[in-house]
């Protein structure tokens, strides 16, 4: 890390990784690590949102630090580490909230949307108040920028606000955030429902391809993945599903939907599946392998993880207590 412009990004270890977490997040993490120095966390405090299985929890975090060196995160140039290592995220996290105002977190869509799900008096409070904590994270490291998918847009937007909030009520404390959401990739669907995204919660593992799948699984749930009516392979408002993956096979490659469709004129939907879940296997097979081979050694991942925490502890530690210090709590 040479001091320079920061970036700071987390996903939370419930459920497994997809496609969509690669695509939206991880692989942008991956392009952006040597351009700054950046902050990859496993918000593991934001997955007790939603009741979690301790010891599943605990597995869940370890596949998790796997995955993201496995994807290629560098532990040693990138700062890799679990949140509830760093007790300054909640700590900051309660100084936001005294910023943060209810009205604003009643209109956060994906609280509404998970509320609503299991009746919204029983939701936790942890779930309201999640992008607070969100918020904390980003701007304890006055990261400028961070990649995520687009679900996350709002949380971004109210993650700015907080933090000019903050700034105006307090003088310049924090660096207001940007984040990087791309064009390909941000909004991935499910493979057996092009009207709904690619999620971990899915009622069925048909929708997603998991980071951890094997090869076979993968050929097969992409030879699965629902068309559309028509047999041309070409993106449009009226194809979601053929444009879901043409979507997949652009970011996968690097080719842009166009080429891709020139490349398919005149094949079919089957010839254009079987391609794609060839570059998918491509991708992840080796990813695969890395994470099941670190896995082997979760001693190795602990450390890993532990000295993390040291290094983000001395970043965090010092923001913290500037924002103390402007609220008069020094
Ligand atoms: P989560 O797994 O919900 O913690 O999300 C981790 C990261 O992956 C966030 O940056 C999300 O925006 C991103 N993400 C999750 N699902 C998708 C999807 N279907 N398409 C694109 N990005 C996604
Ligand atoms: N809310 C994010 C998600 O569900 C995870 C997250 C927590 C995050 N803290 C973050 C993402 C800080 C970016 C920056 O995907």
């Amino acid at each position: 890390m040479q001091g320079g412009r920061r970036v700071f990004s987390g996903i939370q270890p419930s459920g497994r990784s997809h496609l969509g977490t690669y695509l939206g997040a991880l692989k942008n993490w991956v392009s952006v690590q040597d351009d700054y120095d950046c902050f990859f966390c496993i918000v593991d405090l934001h997955a007790l949102t939603t009741p979690q299985d301790p010891k599943v929890l605990r597995a869940n975090v370890r596949e998790m630090a796997a995955l993201y060196v496995a994807v290629g995160l560098d532990p040693e140039r990138s700062i890799i580490f679990r949140q509830s290592r760093v007790s300054e995220h909640t700590e900051l996290g309660w100084l936001l909230n005294c910023v943060a105002r209810v009205g604003e977190l009643s209109r956060m869509t994906q609280f509404k949307d998970k509320a609503q799900k299991g009746g919204a008096d029983s939701a936790s409070v942890g779930l309201y108040d999640y992008p607070v904590l969100q918020a904390a994270d980003v701007l304890l490291y006055n990261a400028h920028l961070v990649p995520v998918g687009e679900d996350q847009r709002q949380h971004l937007e109210l993650m700015r606000t907080l933090a000019r909030r903050f700034n105006g009520l307090y003088g310049e404390t924090f660096v207001v955030p940007e984040p990087m959401i791309l064009d390909v990739g941000a909004r991935v669907m499910a493979l057996d429902d092009p009207t709904s995204k690619m999620s971990k919660s899915a009622p069925t593992p048909a929708g997603y391809v998991e980071l951890l799948d094997e090869p076979d699984v993968i050929r097969r749930k992409i030879r699965r993945a629902k068309t559309d009516s028509g047999s041309e392979v070409v993106a449009s408002p009226e194809k979601p599903a053929i444009t879901n993956l043409l979507n997949i096979y652009a970011g996968l490659t690097g080719l842009s939907v166009s080429e891709i469709e020139t490349r398919y004129e005149g094949k079919r939907y089957g010839d254009f599946k079987k391609d794609l879940g060839e570059v998918v296997v491509e991708t992840l097979a080796p990813i695969r392998g890395r994470a099941l081979e670190l896995l082997d050694d979760p001693r190795e991942l602990d450390d890993l993880l532990e000295s993390g925490a040291e290094r983000a502890r001395k970043v965090a530690h010092a923001t913290l207590r500037d924002a103390w210090t402007r609220m008069g709590l020094d």
